[in-house]
C-alpha cells in the first residue's frame, strides 16, 4: 500500500509547547517530518498552562480554538471534565492539537506526584480519541509514546473498536524510557472504564495491588518500538527491562528499535538561531569564537589550549552522575580541563555539581535549571561532551554534540552505542570515546583517553570532523516508521 497515511501521534510533551527531555524533541520532529513526507500526521499533546500568576516560560506558536471542539464532556471513571481542542502548527505546517483542560493540565509542570496523575493521562488519551471522532478523522495509525499514552491500544481494543472510524486503526507504542512505567494502585483500573473487558487487564499486577500503564501498551499495541536497536535488545534482559523484560520478550519480533534522529533545522552550527557565529567542519573559527565567548560569560579561565567539557542533562539516576562523583574531582585535579554543566533534577546531583563548581572555582561552572539557549551554547563551545549513562534508550545530546564538534565521551549502551563510533588512531576512523563498564575506572580511562587525544591535534581534529560529517537526520529515520506503519496496515 502506498499513498499518504493518517497518523495520530500522542505525546505527553512536544517542543516548543512543553519539554522535560528528548521525548518533546522527538514527537515534534516526527510530526514535522511525516508531514513533510506528505502524510496526514496530527500531533496531540496536553495544553499545559501556567497556574494563575505564573509566567509562560517561552514563546510558543499561537494556538486557536477549533470550531466545534470546545467544552466537550469527558468522563474518566467517576470523574467528570470538560475539555477543548486548540490548534497550532509546527514550522513546516504540521498540525498540533492541544487538549485544553485546566483542571488537569494547569499544574505548573507537565508531570506531578498528585494522586490523580493516572487520571490526567487517561483523560488525555480519551480526549484524543474523542477529538478524532468529532473531527470525523479515521486514523490508520495510533502512535503512542511512553506510559502516559500506553493505555491507548487497550482502550482502542476494549472501547473504540466497534466504531467504524476505528475499525481498522493499528496501534504502535514507542518506548522512550523503561525507567518511567506509570505504576499506580490497582484501584486506578476503574478509571479506564473497561466494564466487562476488565479481563484484558494484566492480572498478576492487579493481584499484587498495582496497575502498570506501560505494560498494557506492550501487551496490546500491534507493534512496539524503542528508540535504538541496542536498547531494544537490552530491555529484553532483566538488567535493563526493569520488571517488564518478560512481557517484552513475549512480543518477539513485534519489538524493534529505531534510532532517534536529529532535527538539523534546530540543531546545526551552520545556522543556529541562538548563536552569534556559525561554523562547520570546514570553517572552525566560529567554534573557537563561541568557546571564548562562553568561557568569558561563565567566568571560566580562558587559557588557550585548555579543553572545555560540557554536560547538558536531566540530573537523574539514568545519566550516570554517580560515576562523576569520584572521577571528575580526580581528573580535574590531575589534568588541565574546564567544565560547564547545565541541568536540573535530583538534589544530590545538583549539590554535587554546585560543590564541584565551588571547589574548582574558575574552572567549573554549574547552571541549575532548564535553559534552551545555554544548551545550544554548550554544544557549540565544548570540545568534549560527557554522557556516561547507566542506560540510554537513544540520547539526543550525543548526536547534537557530534554535529557541533563536541566529541562525545559515552558509555557503550543503548543509543549511545548506536551513534558514537570509538575513535581508532590507526585508521583515523570514529568520532568519540566509548567505555564499556559502568564504573569509575572506566570513566576515568575515557576522560584521560579523550584528554590525551586532545593533546594531539591531528587526531583530535580528525575525530571531531568525522563526527561533524555524520548524518543522523530525521528524514531517514522517519522512513523506518513509515515502513513499519505500512507493514502494520498490510498485516491487518
Ligand atoms: P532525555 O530525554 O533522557 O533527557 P535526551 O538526550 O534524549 O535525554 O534529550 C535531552 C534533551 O533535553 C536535549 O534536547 C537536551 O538539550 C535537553 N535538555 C536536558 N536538560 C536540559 C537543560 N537543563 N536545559 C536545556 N535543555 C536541556
Ligand atoms: C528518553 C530517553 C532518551 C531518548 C528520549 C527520546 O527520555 O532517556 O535516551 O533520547 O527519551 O526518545
Amino acid at each position: 500500500m502506498t499513498g499518504p497515511l493518517a497518523i495520530c501521534l500522542l505525546a505527553s510533551e512536544a517542543t516548543p509547547f512543553s519539554k522535560t527531555g528528548g521525548l518533546a524533541d522527538v514527537s515534534s520532529a516526527l510530526a514535522k517530518h511525516l508531514h513533510a513526507a506528505g502524510h496526514d500526521a496530527r500531533l496531540f499533546t496536553p495544553h499545559y498552562r501556567p497556574r494563575a500568576g505564573e509566567m509562560r516560560p517561552r514563546a510558543v506558536p499561537p494556538a486557536e480554538p477549533l470550531a466545534g471542539l470546545s467544552a466537550l464532556p469527558l468522563a474518566v471513571g467517576t470523574h467528570r471534565f470538560e475539555f477543548s481542542v486548540l490548534q497550532a502548527t509546527l514550522a513546516g505546517g504540521a498540525p498540533v492539537y492541544l487538549i485544553d483542560c485546566p483542571a488537569l493540565y494547569a499544574r505548573g509542570a507537565p508531570y506531578t506526584n498528585d494522586a490523580d496523575e493516572h487520571v490526567r493521562f487517561i483523560a488525555f488519551t480519551l480526549a484524543v480519541l474523542c477529538a478524532c471522532r468529532r473531527l470525523a478523522w479515521a486514523p490508520a495509525i495510533l502512535h503512542c509514546n511512553d506510559w502516559h499514552t500506553a493505555f491507548a491500544p487497550l482502550l482502542l481494543e476494549a472501547r473504540y473498536r466497534a466504531e467504524a472510524l476505528f475499525a481498522t486503526t493499528r496501534s504502535l507504542l514507542t518506548i522512550h524510557n523503561m525507567g518511567y512505567q506509570g505504576i499506580f494502585p490497582a484501584a486506578a483500573a476503574g478509571d479506564l472504564g473497561l466494564g466487562v473487558r476488565g479481563d484484558l487487564l494484566y492480572a498478576p499486577d492487579l493481584a499484587a495491588g498495582r496497575i502498570n500503564a506501560l505494560r498494557h501498551g506492550i501487551l496490546y499495541a500491534d507493534a512496539v518500538t524503542t528508540v535504538s536497536p541496542t536498547y531494544a535488545r537490552e530491555i529484553c534482559t532483566p538488567e535493563y527491562g526493569m520488571g517488564l523484560d518478560d512481557t517484552l520478550r513475549a512480543r518477539g519480533a513485534a519489538l524493534t528499535g529505531i534510532l532517534n534522529g536529529v532535527d538539523y533545522d534546530e540543531w546545526d552550527p551552520r545556522a543556529d538561531r541562538y548563536l552569534p557565529a556559525a561554523y562547520d567542519a570546514e570553517h572552525l573559527a566560529g567554534k573557537r569564537e563561541l568557546k571564548d565567548a562562553l568561557l568569558a560569560r561563565l567566568g571560566l579561565g580562558a587559557a588557550p589550549g585548555v579543553p572545555l567539557a560540557g554536560i547538558v542533562s536531566r540530573l537523574a539516576v539514568q545519566k550516570g552522575i554517580e560515576l562523576m562523583f569520584e572521577a571528575l574531582p580526580k581528573v580535574l585535579a590531575a589534568r588541565e580541563l574546564n567544565l560547564v554543566v547545565l541541568g536540573s533534577g535530583e538534589a544530590r546531583y545538583e549539590e554535587f555539581f554546585a560543590s564541584l563548581a565551588r571547589r574548582f572555582a574558575g574552572r567549573v561552572a554549574f547552571r541549575q535549571g532548564h535553559d534552551e539557549e545555554l544548551a545550544h551554547w554548550i554544544e557549540a563551545a565544548s570540545d568534549l561532551f560527557l554522557m556516561p549513562s547507566r542506560y540510554e534508550p537513544s540520547g539526543l545530546n550525543q548526536m547534537y554534540s557530534l554535529r557541533y564538534g563536541a566529541v562525545p565521551v559515552v558509555r557503550r549502551t543503548g543509543g549511545l552505542a548506536d551513534s558514537v563510533e570509538p575513535y581508532d588512531r590507526e585508521r583515523g576512523s570514529g568520532d568519540g570515546v566509548v567505555f564499556n563498564d559502568f564504573d569509575v575506572p572506566a570513566l576515568e580511562w575515557a576522560l584521560h583517553t579523550a584528554l590525551d587525544l586532545y593533546a594531539q591535534p591531528q587526531h583530535w581534529t580528525r575525530m571531531m570532523v568525522n563526527g561533524m560529517r555524520k548524518d543522523f537526520s530525521w528524514r531517514r529515520q522517519v522512513g523506518r516508521y513509515v515502513e513499519l506503519y505500512r507493514r502494520l496496515i498490510a498485516a491487518a
